[in-house]
């Protein structure tokens, strides 16, 4: 058992975020840490959402799932991102998470926090990698230790190998295209590890 907290904090338009964050979730749970799944403020229209029926799943099955806050990141020692990629980059609901932090990062409070980040697109070549070092570079400025997969374990290449952290292809029908399950939650656990390891070296 750890005594690592985590908390994996996504926005998902089409559930393909949410449930790369479940197995996430699910991953972080088995190397013994605390877990809470979190989503991000809806930002678009009700309007908008109304007209786009897998959207309006995807709200439906996130409904009960709490909106994260900078409590929950004061709480966790390690937070997984799951975010589509949007025109190369992180989608603006969670940009607007991260700049809504200002206060918590003035106080140091994101300092040393344990992070690492997913993502989706629709083609193999759609802005992955943009998008995880979008993520990550504000995560340079809140102090943060990032936790990548690299190449670290074969589990990676049976999922696209992308070092930077998970990611997969949405097909036109709102599938994942490759097998990411045991990717997700290997990048989970060594979250976990790397959080263990910064938490007790901290004590
Ligand atoms: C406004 C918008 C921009 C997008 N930009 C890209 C893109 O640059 N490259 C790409 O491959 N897919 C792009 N997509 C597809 C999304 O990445 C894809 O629908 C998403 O990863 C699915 O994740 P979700 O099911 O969690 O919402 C875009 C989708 C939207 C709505």
């Amino acid at each position: 058992m750890s005594n690592v907290k985590v908390a994996v904090i996504f926005y998902s338009m089409g559930g393909t975020n949410y449930q790369l964050s479940k197995w996430a979730e699910e991953g972080a749970a088995e190397a013994g840490a605390e877990v809470r799944v979190l989503k991000v403020q809806e930002l678009a229209p009700q309007s908008v959402i109304e007209n786009n029926e897998g959207w309006k799943a995807t709200v439906e099955s996130t409904k009960d799932i709490p909106v994260a806050t900078s409590e929950d990141l004061e709480w966790a020692d390690a937070i997984i991102f799951s975010v589509p990629t949007r025109f190369g980059n992180m989608a603006s609901q969670m940009k607007q998470f991260l700049d809504t932090q200002g206060g918590l990062w003035a106080s140091g409070k994101t300092v040393n926090k344990v992070v690492s980040a997913m993502t989706s697109a629709q083609n193999p070549h759609g802005g992955q990698e943009a998008t995880l070092l979008s993520l990550y570079t504000s995560m340079m400025h809140w102090g943060a230790i990032i936790v990548t997969p690299g190449y670290t374990d074969p589990v990676l290449f049976g999922a696209g190998g992308n070092p930077y952290g998970t990611s997969v292809t949405v097909g036109q029908d709102g599938q994942m295209v490759e097998d990411v399950q045991a990717a997700v939650k290997y990048q989970a656990k060594r979250t976990v590890q790397v959080a263990e390891w910064v938490t007790q070296g901290n004590q």
